[in-house]
């Protein structure tokens, strides 16, 4: 095979007719071959040379194969290993596995495996010259909320977090699905004179029109019927913390008035009371939908809107900023190898391009997810490209529901339309497990035009 640089292996046996035979069997231009037959001198040399692939015995002394192969781990993530043995048993094959051998091998075969599997360790490690890691992304160091981007548009977004934190402005967090507009709320919180008390956050779109309001504001014992005791809202509950307001744009007209009267002069009153009331939170509320848009359809109060939108924090989708991606992918890496007390896991080079080329329907959330399920996937502790399980691309162009429509039209009118969207809809959605954000990706529709679907009023 080819070699863009010289490659190193080290033997490691105790047997001096073994170290002599692989030595021949596998010499090859491009190749430097070392061998030991001391697991402590192995060692020293692995954490001095720069070694490719090393190839060593389960039986050494004076410390076994996996206990060099964990020293290696540590001393040399790059490097890997395989191990041998006369007769590995399972339990030795599934721990050296787990340790981050590349592969086990019985000595038996050698004659026959040796020279494929150590082609294709050579080529793996080819493949792999690793993509410089990115500046170290641990917690941040005072618990604050870790914002991970290098990008221009997330370091502007750094800034007018900066600057907006010191400030009481409602502060409205725009963009896709996905895009870490919770996140940014949490770090406008975290960094405000606020951030000792409370951060709430209340998801407009999940609760039911008639509970809103009270789970907002409140209500008094025998407001409605279930109310069975005076109880503070949300607003009460956020005083002199922060009130994140998610999917605002899905807030109901009735309640955007109630909104609307905090925001102007911070007062409201219970559901059921005529007492007015004040509380002083700070208001951070999101959305995805276009809210001039909304405005413009009668759906959302200009008013309300103008009054919310006094600094606008607009996330970018994650494809418009690729610069990005390696180090958000680092980062979730990290995250989950810890949580799950795994070896270190790297990214190859190649799994990086791949990873830069998708479109990111789902956004760092999709690439959180693709993370997570990589990692739980992978063979040894690089990742490479085809360890990466991508979501096929998403049908952005509308094609499904241009075929949908077409399939509609074409249908007898007496047979009428709703229902096969209700279909369609009803099986995404059992397919997503009830996740209409990720039912709705796939069909490249929004989540108001799914629902408007499965409720067969479209
Ligand atoms: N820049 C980032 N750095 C680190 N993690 C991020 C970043 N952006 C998003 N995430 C993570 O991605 C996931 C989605 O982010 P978040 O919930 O804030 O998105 P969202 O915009 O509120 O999405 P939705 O509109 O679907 O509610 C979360 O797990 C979040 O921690
Ligand atoms: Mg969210």
């Amino acid at each position: 095979m080819e070699r863009a640089q010289e490659q190193i292996i080290l033997i490691v046996d105790q047997d001096h007719d073994f170290l002599e035979w692989a030595t021949k069997h596998l010499s090859a231009e491009g190749l430097k071959i070392l061998r030991c037959d001391q697991a402590d001198n192995a060692a020293k040399v692995v954490a001095k040379t720069k070694v490719d692939l090393l190839i060593a015995d389960l039986q050494l002394q004076p410390f076994d194969g996996l206990e060099l192969l964990a020293r290696t781990r540590q001393a040399s993530p790059e490097t890997l290993v395989i191990l041998t043995a006369a007769f590995p048993n399972t339990g030795q094959v599934i721990e050296a596995t787990q340790q981050g051998a590349h592969d086990v091998l019985r000595k038996e075969a050698l004659p026959f495996e040796l020279r494929p599997v150590v082609e294709s360790a050579l080529q793996t490690a080819e493949d792999r010259r690793i993509a410089a890691p990115p500046e170290s992304v641990g917690p941040a160091p005072d618990g604050r909320v870790k914002i991970i981007g290098v990008s221009r548009v997330l370091q502007d977004v750094f800034k007018i977090v900066g600057r907006v934190a010191r400030s009481d402005a409602p502060v409205l967090v725009t963009g896709e699905s996905g895009t870490g507009k919770e996140l940014v709320a949490k770090a406008v919180h975290e960094y405000s004179p606020r951030r000792q008390k409370d951060f709430l956050a209340i998801n407009c779109g999940a609760i039911p029109e008639n509970l809103l309001e009270s789970e907002l504001f409140g209500h008094e014992k025998g407001a409605f019927t279930g109310a069975i005791a005076k109880r503070a809202g949300r607003f009460e509950q956020a005083d002199g913390g922060t009130l994140f307001l998610d999917e605002i744009g899905e807030m109901p007209l009735s309640v955007q008035v109630k909104l609307l009267r905090v925001l102007q002069d911070g007062t409201f009153s219970r559901v059921g009371s005529n007492e007015t009331q004040t509380a002083d939170a700070r208001i951070v509320a999101a959305t995805n939908r276009n809210l001039a848009e909304e405005v413009a359809a009668g759906r959302f109060r200009e008013d309300l809107y103008y009054r919310l939108n006094v600094v606008e924090v607009r996330l970018p989708p994650l494809r418009e900023r690729p610069e990005d991606i390696p180090p958000l992918a680092e980062y979730f890496l990290q995250r989950i190898t810890r949580k799950n007390g795994m070896a270190q896991v790297r990214l190859s080079a190649e799994a990086i391009q791949l990873l830069q080329s998708h479109r990111w329907p789902g956004n760092v959330r999709e690439l959180e997810n693709t993370i997570a399920r990589a990692c739980a996937l992978a063979s040894s502790t690089v990742l490479l490209a085809s360890d990466i399980p991508l979501a096929a691309a998403p049908d952005q162009s509308g094609g499904i529901r241009r075929a949908v429509d077409a399939l509609i039209s074409a249908m007898p009118a007496s047979a009428g339309g709703a229902w096969v969207l209700r279909e369609i809809a009803s099986r995404l959605i059992e397919l997503h497990q009830g996740d209409l954000k990720n039912a709705a990706l796939a069909l490249g529709i929004t989540t108001a035009e799914l629902k408007k679907w499965h409720s067969g009023n479209s």
